[in-house]
């Protein structure tokens, strides 16, 4: 089901009396409304985090996690251990864990077969980065990448996908898409995945943007009829800031 999303990710940002000081504030201020509210801290803190929006609407995601079942993958975590601690959205494919950690399409197939294998939402992370659009090859890169990381799937299993469009090129840069850009965008995965899977999971799918949307620019992006929601880096940081993207939607 289509769905309003505004989800931070947190990144490696905050320690534990941080993470607590800004839950606590964020429950405070969250304004009331329709669209789903979803934080990522650190793995290390994500117990944590659960336990403290135990009465609270506001959910939690993990920003990543390992394909296998468990053993000798050092430094890494499964599907189980996050489902064991109350978590069953998880964030795959960011750029940061592509270009920084290698991560590649075919990589990512596995983390979503695995997630979809455990019954957990995916925030699936996709985007050109700069030279791809100044080449004009933004549409073949984002194509691409849906289908090597997702064509794989079911219709059913689509239920259990959020999209998160985030051009590389404006993901902690200040430098925003602008709100035509990322309509033009969302409106293109939406082509695609209709192609391929038909309208109704085209249509239903939830389809949210990324890359340094902030509280002066979230509401004409917001606006856009092919875009659901954000996904926010930096400015989910600040609760000031992150209450106020809320609002935008
Ligand atoms: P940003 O990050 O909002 O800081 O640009 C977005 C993201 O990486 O998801």
């Amino acid at each position: 089901m289509r769905s309003k999303i505004v989800a931070g990710n947190w990144k490696m940002n905050k320690t534990l009396k941080e993470t607590e000081a800004l839950l606590a504030e964020l429950s405070a201020k969250r304004p009331d409304t329709e669209a789903e509210i979803i934080v990522a801290p650190t793995f290390v803190n994500l117990a944590t985090a659960v336990s403290n929006l135990a009465s609270s609407v506001i959910q939690v995601a993990a920003q990543n996690m390992h394909f296998a079942e468990n053993g000798a993958f050092t430094g890494e975590i499964a599907a189980d251990m996050l489902l064991d601690i109350g978590i069953d959205t998880v964030i795959l494919g960011h750029s940061e864990r592509r270009s920084l950690f290698g991560e590649t399409d075919d990589f990512l197939a596995k983390k979503v077969d695995t997630a979809m294998a455990k019954n957990m939402r995916i925030i699936f992370c996709f985007g050109e980065e700069l030279q791809e659009r100044q080449a004009g090859r933004h549409f073949a890169v984002v194509e691409g990448q849906l289908k090597n990381a997702l064509f794989h799937l079911d219709a059913n299993a689509w239920q259990k996908i959020v999209l998160a469009y985030e051009p590389v090129w404006a993901i902690g840069t200040g430098e925003t898409a602008t709100p035509e850009q990322a309509q033009e965008m969302h409106a293109f995965i939406r082509k695609t995945i209709d192609e391929k899977y038909g309208a109704s999971v085209a249509q239903n799918v939830t389809v949210l943007y990324g890359g340094s949307v902030k509280p002066s620019n979230a509401e004409e992006i917001f606006s856009k009829p092919d875009v659901d929601g954000g996904l926010i880096g930096g400015a989910s940081l600040k609760a000031d800031d992150f209450i106020e993207i809320i609002k935008a939607i």
